[in-house]
């Protein structure tokens, strides 16, 4: 089984990205052949600073294996360190329907928060099936809000094989249900975009700020607390021991603890949670030249794949 994923590299990464893609993706590299990369060619349609574009990307990288991807079993790479995909990108764009692309929710999010509309952004997701398909990937742990991605991307390679025929497989979705969307400070949707993120390597004086100015209601401090709209009980529970869950759920019913008090049990947790990979983090950042080392080994791998998955579909089309 080939799994693949990929994260864009638009910024510092949140336990949002953590429990809804990073966490996942490491589990299931014990289940088979992993490929993730990192997707600057993707990070281009918002991003147009070179120095921010490259020090991101290796920031994500580091990241990525300070919190358990393994790269002797995971490849680890570089999007752009397979230039391939864009050849298929743009195959599969000369069969991909206007209406499908225009119907695509990242696309009309971004317009309808006054993103210029650039032709890059608006091809995303056919770049995205390019990723997906080059690889012959069988299954793509993503997050809720990319689920619409790998259907576009199985009905682009769906109108290829109809027209080409059978070139390219049809990957699976794989969303994590119960950690599908981690709230922000504000309760929406965590997201760099909103400004409402707790960042898994944020200082301890950061992190603590950070959870205590998570928005709750006004309810006193005696009052019983709904557990189950509570933004820092839903926190709680992704880092929490099953008894640990329990007793904060009793005590949220019960009455009697005020927010402040929850909140600082949420940030000992989390500080806790993630001690394990802050200590990996420096240990990478005290070998020079390891995180080269590595994506230069990932890319070697996926390119071995592509090369060949190209061949195939150039034949198919064509070009050869
Ligand atoms: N669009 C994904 C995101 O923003 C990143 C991504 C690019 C991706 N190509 C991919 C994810 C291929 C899975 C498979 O999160």
């Amino acid at each position: 089984m080939r799994i693949l994923s990929g994260i864009q590299p638009s910024g510092i990464l949140h336990i949002g990205n953590y429990f809804g893609m990073m966490r996942p993706a490491i589990e299931l590299q014990e289940e088979g052949e992993a490929l993730y990369f990192i997707a600057d060619y993707h990070a281009l349609t918002t991003l147009r600073e070179p120095d921010a574009l490259r020090e991101n990307s290796r920031r994500v990288a580091l990241d990525f294996l300070a919190c358990g991807l393994d790269p002797d079993r995971a490849a680890l790479f570089l999007q752009s360190d397979v230039p391939q995909v864009t050849e298929l990108a743009w195959i599969l764009s000369t069969v991909a329907p206007m209406g499908l692309l225009e119907r695509a929710h990242s696309y009309k999010d971004k317009i309808a928060r006054g993103l210029p509309a650039s032709a890059g952004l608006f091809n995303y997701p056919v770049l995205m099936a390019a990723d997906i398909l080059i690889y012959n990937s069988d299954v793509v742990p993503v997050g809720r809000d990319q689920k619409q991605h790998v259907e576009i991307t199985r009905d682009l390679a769906g109108k290829l094989n109809e027209t080409f025929g059978e070139i390219l497989k049809l990957p699976e979705p794989r969303i994590r249900e119960q950690t599908q969307i981690v709230p922000g400070l504000d309760g929406q949707k965590m997201s760099k975009s909103y400004g409402n993120t707790i960042d898994i390597f944020a200082e301890e004086k950061e992190m603590r700020r950070r959870v205590m100015s998570i928005v709750t209601d006004s309810a006193p401090v005696e009052a019983p607390k709904n557990p189950d709209e509570s933004t820092i009980f839903h926190l709680f529970s992704l880092v929490g021991s099953p008894e640990e869950i329990a007793a904060v759920r009793a005590a949220f019913e019960k009455g009697g603890t005020g927010y402040g008090e929850f909140k600082k049990q949420l940030f000992a947790k989390l500080w806790d949670y993630f001690a394990p990979m802050r200590k990996r983090r420096q240990e990478i950042l005290a070998r020079p030249g390891y995180i080269d080392e590595v994506l230069a080994k990932g890319a070697k791998r996926a390119n071995a794949i592509a090369d060949k998955v190209m061949r195939g579909v150039r034949r198919a089309v064509g070009l050869r």
